[in-house]
């Protein structure tokens, strides 16, 4: 896995935008697999600024987000559905059916995914303990989507959005690992210097659940992008 390296993190946004705008129009209908955080947010801005700029239909895409947190109240400004119907399916103009959120108590989600045919695109940030979506350190290569325990780094990484510590939730539901392995295409972005020791810890460590992001390197269709900051120094 060669990481793609740029120098400004927009060209990583603008790219991933730009793939998934000629996806859209080659195929109209896309299922997309969406993370949450500050990683993704300028990819979907951009999405938002080619729809209206270019005209671009999203209508028919479907999408399935990652993860969730448990024990908030569906209405809390926190939960990832809330957040990716604002920076999102709103400015896409994507209707709530064709907007799948993983939540307590559905069995069902992964064979929702399959319902509609697989994912073609799963976007992907990394948090500083090589999780990918909500699968800690310790998630296997065949773990799917269930409920977790966060780690202390993801809570912390948390608290400022939840307004300290105290309130941000314990438990959390998450594809697995197998699940976001099967999407056909991965596209993973990494940026600022916060990132920079594990990433080369995801590039460099055997592939095992210790940096559960190593496992990605067995994906066919895989691009990461990095910036600068991010990129391991030679
Ligand atoms: C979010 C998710 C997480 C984040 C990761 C990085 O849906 O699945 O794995 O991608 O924690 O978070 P940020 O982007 O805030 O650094």
């Amino acid at each position: 896995m060669t990481p793609i390296v740029v120098a400004r993190r927009e060209e990583a946004e603008i790219a991933l935008a730009r793939e998934i705008v000629a996806l859209v129009q080659e195929r109209h209908r896309v299922v997309i697999g969406l993370a949450t955080g500050s990683t993704p947010v300028g990819v979907y801005r951009e999405l938002a600024r080619l729809r209206v700029q270019e005209d671009v239909d999203f209508g028919a895409v479907e999408t399935f987000n990652l993860d969730e947190y448990l024990d908030l109240p569906s209405d809390h400004l926190q939960t990832f559905a809330r957040w990716t119907r604002e920076h999102f399916h709103a400015p896409l103009r994507i209707s709530s059916e064709r907007a799948h959120f993983i939540e307590a108590g559905i069995d069902g989600y992964e064979q929702l995914i399959q319902d509609a045919g697989g994912i073609d695109l799963q976007i992907l940030g990394i948090g500083r303990n090589g999780h990918i979506a909500f699968n800690e350190p310790g998630s296997t290569r065949e773990s799917r989507t269930r409920e977790v325990e966060l780690h202390p780094w993801t809570r912390e990484d948390a608290a400022a959005a939840f307004g300290g510590l105290a309130t941000v939730p314990h438990r959390a539901i998450t594809m697995g690992v197998a699940t976001i392995l099967e999407a056909r295409r991965l596209r993973v972005l990494a940026f600022g210097s916060r990132k920079a020791e594990i990433m080369k810890r995801v590039l460099e460590d055997a592939i095992g659940p210790e940096v559960p992001a190593t496992f990605l390197r067995e994906h066919r269709d895989l691009v990461l992008w990095l910036d600068r900051e991010a990129a391991p120094k030679a």
